[in-house]
């Protein structure tokens, strides 16, 4: 039987500002999706939490991008948001950007990926989640991965391997895509994916057998009055060992912080950091941009684990790294590189600004005022 994996998630307020998840929002959907599991609606689920988001990882049989799997992960979140409510935390209902369900909880708010999975003899998958950042936060370690013998050995190694892997290109600002094929494709591809802000990854296929290897939650970008809103957020699940790379091979990127875009506002580059779940809180300058990564075996839908993969001194040397990255852009303050480029601003003030100081342009040919 082919199972789903489905891995949904929404920010429906944090505790203490934009920073931390509160245990009884935890509560609220345990509880919401145990009913679930009770009446046969769902196989298994479990949940994680980074930042100010809570992630619902739910296993069923009813495929991907289905309506009723949806509304049960978008009814747990109102459920979550009434926790908030009560609490008073902060930016109550923040992900729940309509007031109705609308089939699917794409475009609506929350983030989603899924995969359904043939079966194999023992399903290994690593769940990523980030928070402070965006969804092309996966491209530099999707690369790694999927295209890098030098972080992958097995894609010159592992005969199940070598014939490549494609990847689904995601024009986030444009909402379209297209797949490219590596090895072949590899210049064009990295053409596309090193424009962080504009491209995502949204799916991994293995070439010998059109296998889904990777499903992240990226999505268009919402705009208002052409102003980016909200950084995604984003998740992903990547499958892992027999003909695709190995655990290690997954967790591997992450030994070096890459630089991301979100942080403090929407609106700065960042190193990602690897953090061990009960380190998941954005408590420096509403960051640094962070990562969990949990480790499942996933056995007739239910999920053994998890592992926390971060959890482990052998990320220590990443944590350190990010930590001087971080000190050393701090200084920086509102200057570029450390500062978004205008465009790619979560929040700015700039329009004001220009609009408050439009008299006191002249052009700069023109003689230089003197006051008397
Ligand atoms: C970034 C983020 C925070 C907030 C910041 C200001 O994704 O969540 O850095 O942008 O704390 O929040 P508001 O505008 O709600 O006061
Ligand atoms: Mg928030
Ligand atoms: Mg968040």
């Amino acid at each position: 039987m082919a199972i789903t994996l489905s891995v949904i998630k929404a920010d429906v307020g944090g505790l203490v500002g934009h920073t931390n998840m509160h245990p009884d929002l935890l509560g609220e959907a345990h509880q919401f999706l145990s009913a679930a599991k009770e009446r046969g609606e769902i196989i298994d689920f479990d949940l994680l939490a980074v930042g100010d988001d809570i992630d619902l990882l739910i296993t069923h049989d009813r495929g991907e991008n289905n309506a009723e799997i949806h509304k049960l992960a978008w009814d747990c979140f109102v459920a979550c948001a009434e926790v908030a409510d009560t609490l008073g935390l902060y930016g109550v209902g923040q992900d729940l950007r309509e007031k109705t369900f609308a089939g699917n909880v794409t475009g609506l708010g929350p983030g989603s990926a899924e995969i359904e999975m043939e079966d194999r003899p023992s399903e290994v998958v690593l769940v990523f989640c980030a928070d402070k950042t965006s969804a092309g936060c996966w491209n530099l370690p999707l690369f790694k991965m999927f295209g890098d013998p030098f972080n992958t050995p097995g894609l010159v190694i592992d005969p199940k391997m070598n014939y490549g892997y494609s990847y689904e290109v995601f024009d986030l600002v444009q909402d379209r895509v297209a797949d490219l094929t590596l090895p072949g494709e590899l210049y064009d591809l990295l053409a596309l994916i090193g424009s962080v802000e504009k491209y995502g990854i949204r799916r991994i296929r293995r070439n010998i057998d059109n296998a889904v290897a990777v499903c992240t939650s990226a999505s268009k970008v919402y705009q208002v009055a052409g102003k980016a809103i909200g950084k995604d957020d984003p998740v992903m699940i990547v499958r892992a060992q027999s003909g695709f790379p190995s655990v290690g091979e997954l967790t591997e990127p992450f030994a070096h912080p890459h630089m991301v875009a979100g942080w403090m506002r929407g609106s700065h580059w960042g190193p990602l950091m690897p953090v061990k779940f009960e380190d998941a809180g954005m408590n420096r300058f509403d960051g640094p941009p962070k990562v969990i990564c949990a480790g499942y075996q996933i056995t007739k839908g239910k999920f053994i684990g998890p592992v926390d993969m971060f959890d482990d001194p052998a990320f220590d040397g990443a944590r350190r790294e990010a930590i001087e990255i971080a000190d050393y852009l701090r200084k920086m303050g509102p200057f570029e590189p450390h500062r978004l480029s205008q465009s790619d601003m979560e929040y700015t003030s700039q329009p004001k600004v220009l609009e408050k100081l439009k008299d006191r342009f002249r052009p700069a040919t023109s003689p230089v005022e003197v006051k008397s």
